[in-house]
């Protein structure tokens, strides 16, 4: 898995101690109260039990249940009625009883905000499902409530750092789609964070006991990929001497992050859309289609618009996971985050060395003041660095050597459509510092990428940049 171990559970959310739910059993049937109730005991929840509309109006006020069990019909009206009277902002959730379920009744009772409905005679084991579902919901509405709380005090939603106003939107976003079953598409720019949105769109979901798998499409070889996805039987092609399990099915009940969904060739893209839509997938060489029991993030580094024009995102597909999409704003837009974010990249960093190193104000404007082209993941490395070489006080020239490399002052010139020019005749060490550097541009510093790209080693990457660094510095080109 992509996720780094470091970064998971660091900041689970606290939630204050859980106290008991309490669930309030409306019906004028003694005998189906009690044995409801005994039912929801064995649960974990507390009860109180009513036998009218007026009783349960007035235990609804006196106590605010977690969960309202109601019978449809009641001595003195309709256990919708309850649902009526309760504030919409209320966090009690109901469940209708009926004895003489119509499927309109249930339909409408859905609409009208009840989470489920049970008829009679009950069976236990629904019974049951119905009330985990009730607490997990709970206890999902209680993590998002501990969320919103740390934001105010904390400037920050669980893992993600930042409380300015981009970024909040980015929070309510992500904890209304969290809970819900929908596709969601996470656009923004290399390094915004789109990895740890993911994770946290997965932790506030009903499957965050379940795995996230995060599988980078641009990472995995194009005659891999269908495989790596879907799995393949033995013998399906040469080399396939067993049953593979892919993705979809080793992520079963959890999430699966498609990242650099762009990257997928046409043809992938096809099956996968197909996919969502039949809620099915075969593996490869297989004919028996296997449930696809996985909820789909996908995320892109490029400009949604312009991946479709290009013909890297398929239209169709591209509708698909456009139902809800979370983007994230570049760290130049977010404001006085890049000062928190900075802060804690070196609380992490203090904690992690026992040291007391601080930014002086003269670093911290600094930081207010750069592009941040390569976002938050740059940050944090500069972070890093100026920590590394800093004694206890992190001055502003600490950033400043990590400045990105600059051609003589001048940024390094590409056509404009990540192409270089190179005039015939130019030294071949010239060339290869113009590819280096444009390469190291296009991936907005990210130098395992570029080394990658290139076909080279990290270090000597690394060794060639020192050169270059060292040769800026003494005025050569
Ligand atoms: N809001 C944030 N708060 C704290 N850390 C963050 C935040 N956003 C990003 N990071 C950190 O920055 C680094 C880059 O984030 P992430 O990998 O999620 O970016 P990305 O958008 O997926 O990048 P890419 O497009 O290159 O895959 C990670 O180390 C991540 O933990
Ligand atoms: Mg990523």
């Amino acid at each position: 898995m992509d996720v780094s171990e470091a970064d998971r559970g660091e900041s689970r959310v606290e939630i204050e101690q859980n106290p008991k739910l309490l669930a309030l059993i409306v019906d004028d049937d003694d005998d189906f109260r009690t044995s409801v109730a005994a039912l929801a005991k064995r649960e974990g929840f507390e009860t109180r039990l009513a036998g009218s509309l007026g009783e349960a109006r007035k235990l609804i006020l006196d106590t605010a249940p977690d969960l309202v069990l109601v019978d449809l019909r009641l001595p003195d009206g309709s256990g919708l009625e309850l649902l009526a009277d309760t504030a919409p902002a209320s966090d009690t959730e109901f469940v209708v009883v009926t004895g003489n379920a119509s499927v309109e009744t249930a339909i409408s009772a859905m609409r009208d905000g009840v989470i489920d409905y049970l008829t009679k005679p009950f069976d236990s084991a629904r019974l049951t499902g119905v009330l985990a579902n009730v607490a997990r919901t709970r206890g999902l509405k209680r993590e998002l409530n501990g969320l919103r709380w740390q934001l105010r005090r904390l400037g920050r939603f669980g893992k993600l750092v930042g409380c300015s106003s981009p970024m909040q939107e980015v929070y309510n976003l992500i904890a209304r789609v969290a809970p819900t079953t929908a596709t969601v598409l996470i656009a923004g720019e290399s390094g915004t964070g789109k990895e740890l949105v993911a994770e946290t769109l997965h932790e506030l979901s009903r499957r965050k006991d379940k795995p996230l798998f995060a599988v980078n499409c641009g990472a995995v070889s194009p005659n891999l990929i269908e495989s790596e996805l879907f799995g393949h039987e033995k013998g399906s092609f040469t080399g396939a001497d067993r049953r593979h399990v892919g993705y979809f099915e080793r992520a079963a009940g959890g999430t699966l992050l498609l990242d650099e969904i762009t990257e997928m060739s046409p043809e992938l893209q096809v099956k996968l859309l197909r996919v969502l839509e039949s809620g099915h997938f075969l593996r490869v060489g297989g004919n028996e289609p296997i449930e696809a029991d996985v909820r789909i993030l996908a995320a892109t580094n490029r400009d949604l618009a312009e991946a479709v024009s290009s013909g890297a995102l398929r239209e169709d597909l591209y509708y698909r996971l456009n139902v809800f999409t979370i983007n994230l704003p570049p760290l130049r837009e977010r404001g006085d985050d890049m000062q928190l974010l900075a802060q804690h990249f070196l609380d992490g960093l203090n904690a992690a060395e026992e040291t007391q190193k601080r930014w002086t104000p003269a670093a911290l404007r600094a930081i207010a003041e750069r592009p941040w082209r390569g976002n938050v993941r740059e940050l944090r490395n500069v972070v890093h660095q100026a920590f590394i070489l800093a004694d206890r006080d992190i001055e502003e020239d600490a950033l400043r050597a990590f400045e990105p490399i600059r051609t003589n002052g001048e940024p390094v010139s590409t056509t404009g459509d990540d192409k270089l020019e190179v005039a015939v005749g130019t030294e071949i060490a010239a060339v290869e510092k113009k590819l280096i550097l444009a390469t190291l541009e296009h991936f907005e510093g990210d130098k395992k990428k570029t080394a990658q790209t290139l076909g080279i080693s990290l270090k000597t990457l690394y060794n060639r940049l020192s050169v270059y660094r060292a040769g800026s510095e003494s005025g050569a080109v």
